[in-house]
Parts: C-alpha cells; structure tokens; sequence
C-alpha cells in the first residue's frame, strides 16, 4: 500500500514538472492554432515534444526558455493572442510581412524582457496598449504599416523619453 502511494506520488511530481517545462510551447501551440499556415512554416511546431526549442523559428536559451520567435515573412493570417504574455524570457518577437489581425493583446506588456517588437506591415487594428509601458528593456519598437488607432500611450512615451526606444 505505502509503495502503491509512493508510486503515486512519483507519477504526479513527473506529471506537474513535464507540465511546467513545456508551458512555453503549450502557449506557442495555443498561437499556431489560431493562426492559417498556407506555406506550412509552422510544420515543426509538434506540442507533444518536452519543449519548442527544436522547434523552426524558435530560439531558447541554456535553460531552455523562449527568447526569440522569429516569424517575419511567413504569411501568416490571424490573431496575436493573450498566451504570447507567457513568454517570459521572450526578447525578440519578429513577425513583420505577415496577415495578423485583431489588436496587440494587453499581455505583450508582460514581456519584461522584450527588446525588440517588430509587428511592422500586418492588419492590426485597435489602440497600442498602454501595457507596453511596461517594456522596460524594449530598444526597438515597429508598428509601422498597421490599422491601429489611437495615440501612443503616455507610458510609452515616457520610454521613448528616457532613451534608448526607437519606435517606427
Ligand atoms: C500566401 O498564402 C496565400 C494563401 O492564403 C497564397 O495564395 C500566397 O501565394 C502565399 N504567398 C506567398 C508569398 O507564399
Ligand atoms: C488575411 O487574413 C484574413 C482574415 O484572417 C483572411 O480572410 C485573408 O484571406 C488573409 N489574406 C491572405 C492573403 O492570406
């Protein structure tokens, strides 16, 4: 019985830590499902792996955390969605030439270690987030090319102020 228990509980603290390594990719895989793939760019994107790191336009660090997704050019249709604030070591987010639409979720200002947000040439409509404030390490901002409204959020502009913010 106390061997049965143990076993048990073995199973459940693999279970909880498998979960845990690879939430990157379940918010990743959670992205492509909302997204049209014509040119099959996301072929690679398989959720069942431990985690995206060998994953096509995916780049992680030494602990196997998402640093980059690199997606400019790949003809993609659909949303940016609200799990892309999950990121949480994410520092390049390249999706420029693409078809993405809807508005640039409020979670994107979670990205505390964004340095560069290039969403430049899609069909982004609504306000920009007055949450990208927050992107404390962001040098390099593109929006350029959108259908976004709005002004740009004072929070932002108290980045742009303080320096090192390019925004085009
Ligand atoms: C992009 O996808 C569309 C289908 O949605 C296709 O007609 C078009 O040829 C693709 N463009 C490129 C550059 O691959
Ligand atoms: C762009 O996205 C819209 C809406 O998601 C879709 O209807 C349209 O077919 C897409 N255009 C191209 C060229 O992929």
């Amino acid at each position: 019985m106390a061997s049965q228990i143990l076993v048990f509980l073995l199973f459940v603290a693999a279970t909880s830590v498998s979960v845990h390594c690879n939430s990157e990719g379940d918010a990743l895989n959670a992205w492509r499902t909302k997204l049209m793939d014509p040119n099959n760019v996301l072929q690679s994107w398989d959720p069942t792996l431990v985690n995206p790191c060998t994953w096509f336009h995916i780049t992680c660090n030494s602990e196997n955390s998402v640093i980059r997704v690199d997606l400019g050019n790949a003809n993609l249709s659909g949303p940016l969605v609200p799990e892309l604030g999950q990121l949480a070591n994410l520092q390049y987010l390249v999706v420029f030439n693409n078809n993405l639409s809807g508005s640039i979720p409020t979670e994107i200002g979670s990205l505390t270690s964004l340095v560069s947000l290039n969403l430049h040439h899609n069909q982004l409509t609504g306000p920009i987030p007055s949450s990208l404030g927050n992107l404390v390490s962001l040098s390099f901002l593109k929006l350029n090319s959108n259908k976004l409204g709005g002004v740009i959020p004072s929070d932002l502009f108290l980045l742009i102020q303080r320096g090192n913010l390019i925004v085009m």
